[in-house]
């Protein structure tokens, strides 16, 4: 008995002693060059598979047929996962097939996954594998649009696929790089229908666009996408891009809503509810000479309105060093009187009463 404990306790102590001298030693190879054994490659998909579903039991996808969905996150997989995935307008680089694992073509796995195993791995990413997680942790909208295309993804042609990204056509002769993303791919104003999840960025003024880019860049206003779209450009060029936009004209779409909604949200913005301590919306939005901080919300359209003023009641969305106003503003809206206001704005002309 007594042997047998100082055996274990030997052991105890040597193993971790052993471990360390091995891979002090150099022995254990790490080269990606040899790849791994079949067993291993096995067993490590075998973990990531097991550990995809048992997380994924929680989560609960919401509908995803809303084809707004699509467009941002097509560019965002054109930009931010192409390069290893590949997609129908490139394929995967050697350098990228040398990965260990390297990362696959999506349209032969992804019917082997639920929407919520996708969402779990888009999400959070796979560890040890070069799998990055979405950019940002704190709103899960963006991940279920990515979900929403990738299930599309293994039927598209690889027109549809750059129709819907909005990938720059034109001359393809001699390009080096597959990058063909613009900032019209998402926010050219033909490509914004009454439904889209993305913001019109003409005629507003260039200090909020530029605080904007800014707020992404420094992630003081969440989204993986923007955050993404502006990683690699320089600041400079962010100006520029920022004054183009301010100088374009205001879309002239208006969109109509039901009369009666189209009143409430007017009465909402006009005098605020002072009951639910909600400020009138325009005592600081759609003035002539107003704060070049605050932005017009005329010709927005609804769903981008409405996922805006719901983050900000969430507390989630963030902005230039001016948002906590608006944070507070929207802390007590009811859901009805973001549908009201969504309406009344997206359907209003321009600047002054
Ligand atoms: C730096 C390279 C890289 C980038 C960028 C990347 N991935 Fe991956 N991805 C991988 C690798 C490697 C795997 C394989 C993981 C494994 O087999 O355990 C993977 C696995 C996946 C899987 C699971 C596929 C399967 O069955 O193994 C999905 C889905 C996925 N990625 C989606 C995305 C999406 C969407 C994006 C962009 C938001 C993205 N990936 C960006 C490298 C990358
Ligand atoms: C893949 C699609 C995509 C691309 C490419 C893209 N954007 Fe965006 N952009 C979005 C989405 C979606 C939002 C809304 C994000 C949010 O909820 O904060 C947005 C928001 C913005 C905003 C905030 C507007 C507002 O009213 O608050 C600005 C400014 C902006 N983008 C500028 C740019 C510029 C400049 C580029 C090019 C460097 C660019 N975007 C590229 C999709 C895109
Ligand atoms: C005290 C001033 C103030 C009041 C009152 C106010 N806002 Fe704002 N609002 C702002 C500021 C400042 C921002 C820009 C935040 C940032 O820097 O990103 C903003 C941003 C917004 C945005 C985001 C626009 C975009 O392009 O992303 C929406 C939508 C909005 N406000 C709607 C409203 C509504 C609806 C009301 C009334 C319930 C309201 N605001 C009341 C100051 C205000």
């Amino acid at each position: 008995m007594t042997i047998r404990w100082k055996h274990v306790l030997a052991l105890i102590v040597i193993l971790p002693i052993a471990g360390l001298l091995i891979g002090w030693s150099g022995l254990i190879g790490i080269r990606a060059s040899s790849g791994h054994w079949a067993v291993t490659d096995w067993f490590l998909h075998w973990v990531m598979r097991s550990s995809v579903s048992t997380a994924a039991i929680t989560v609960q996808a919401p509908p995803l047929d809303n084809p707004a969905l699509l467009p941002p996150a097509a560019g965002h997989f054109e930009s931010g996962c192409a390069t290893c995935h590949g997609s129908p307008a490139q394929a995967r680089s050697t350098a990228v097939l040398g990965m260990l694992p390297p990362p696959p073509d999506l349209k032969g796995v992804i019917g082997s996954w639920t929407d919520e195993q996708l969402f779990e791995i888009v999400k959070h990413g796979v560890r040890y594998t070069g799998m990055p997680a979405w950019p940002v942790q704190t709103r899960d909208d963006e991940v279920w649009a990515m979900v929403a295309f990738l299930r599309r993804l293994p039927d598209m042609s690889s027109g549809q696929y750059t129709a819907m990204a909005g990938l720059a056509t034109g001359r393809q002769v001699a390009r080096m790089s597959a990058q063909a993303i613009t900032c019209d791919s998402c926010h050219g104003e033909q490509r914004l229908g009454e439904d889209s999840l993305i913001p019109s960025l003409s005629g507003q003024s260039k200090t909020y666009l530029m605080n904007s880019l800014q707020a992404y860049v420094q992630g003081r206003r969440p989204s993986g996408i923007m955050q993404q779209a502006v990683s690699t450009i320089p600041e400079d060029q962010l100006r520029e891009f920022a004054a183009h936009y301010a100088s374009q004209p205001q879309p002239l779409h208006r969109s109509a809503a039901d009369r009666s909604l189209v009143a409430r949200g007017q009465e909402l913005a006009e005098k605020g509810r002072a009951a639910d301590t909600i400020p009138a919306c325009l005592s600081c939005h759609e003035r002539e000479g107003g704060n070049a901080a605050y932005p017009h919300l005329s010709g927005q359209k609804v769903p981008y309105l409405e996922t805006q003023l719901r983050l900000f009641r969430g507390g989630v969305r963030g902005g230039s060093s001016y948002s906590h106003i608006m944070t507070e503003a929207a802390a007590h809206l009811g859901d009805e009187d973001i549908t009201a206001l969504a309406a009344y704005f997206a359907g209003r002309e321009s600047v002054g009463p």
